[in-house]
């Protein structure tokens, strides 16, 4: 996590995170990002990527009002005060097989999101390409376990080749999409690829 000016003290996102009850302020992000393209409905299956420490999924949990399901996996564990009946969440990674079992038993999801990000080193470049390899696996996790018109939201470190997979994105879903929510700290490269209504014939 870089450090500098911007996380000396309290943001006003951080600020409303606590205050509505969430772990972390990127819930902010998804919040934009769901009322841009109007994601999450009661029930939806969904799969959360990098769901710790669990703000994207508490915001899920709360719009599913108790109808679908929510599956959520990262390599570190939550920080959510309670258990919800639609929630199971597996710690590990993603791209284990242990992950793989788990998720198949929930899916085949109607909405992907990706809030995961590698650990970060500094140096950009290096960071860009970690991004890169990780957002390449992600999309080939949506191929294997979305359903037919079926949506991604993926988080992409920009500054490399992320129109390459951008483009690969096109050849799954109608229409994809860039965006950079506004609680995304200025200093942050980060934006996301929202791809939406997967396509027929792209399995
Ligand atoms: C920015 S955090 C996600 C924050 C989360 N969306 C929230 O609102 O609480 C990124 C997460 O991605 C996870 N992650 C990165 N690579 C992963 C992998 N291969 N498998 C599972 N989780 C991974 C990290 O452990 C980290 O917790």
């Amino acid at each position: 996590m870089p450090s500098g000016p911007s996380r000396a003290k309290p943001d006003f996102y951080t600020q409303k995170a606590k205050k509505e009850g969430y772990p972390a302020r990127s819930v902010y992000k998804l919040e934009e990002i769901d009322s841009k393209f109007q994601l999450i409905k009661p029930g939806l299956r969904v799969l959360d990527v990098g769901a710790s420490p669990g703000s994207w999924s508490l915001y899920v949990i709360r719009k599913l009002q108790g109808k679908g399901l929510l599956a959520g996996v990262d390599l570190k564990p939550l920080n959510l005060n309670k258990k919800y009946p639609n929630f199971a969440f597996f710690q590990g990674d993603i791209f284990s097989d242990e992950a793989g079992s788990f998720l198949r038993e929930r899916g085949p999801y109607d909405l992907l999101l990706s809030d995961a990000a590698p650990n970060t080193s500094g140096n950009r470049l290096v960071d860009t390409r970690k991004s890169y390899d990780l957002v390449e696996l992600v999309i080939g996790l949506a191929e294997d376990q979305l359903g037919l018109g079926g949506s991604m939201v993926v988080k992409v470190f920009q500054g490399g080749d992320e129109e390459e997979l951008f483009e690969k994105m096109g050849t799954i879903f109608n229409r994809v999409k860039r965006f950079k929510p506004k609680a995304v700290r200025s200093e942050s490269f980060e934006i996301y690829f929202v791809g939406l209504d997967r396509r027929e014939g792209s399995r």
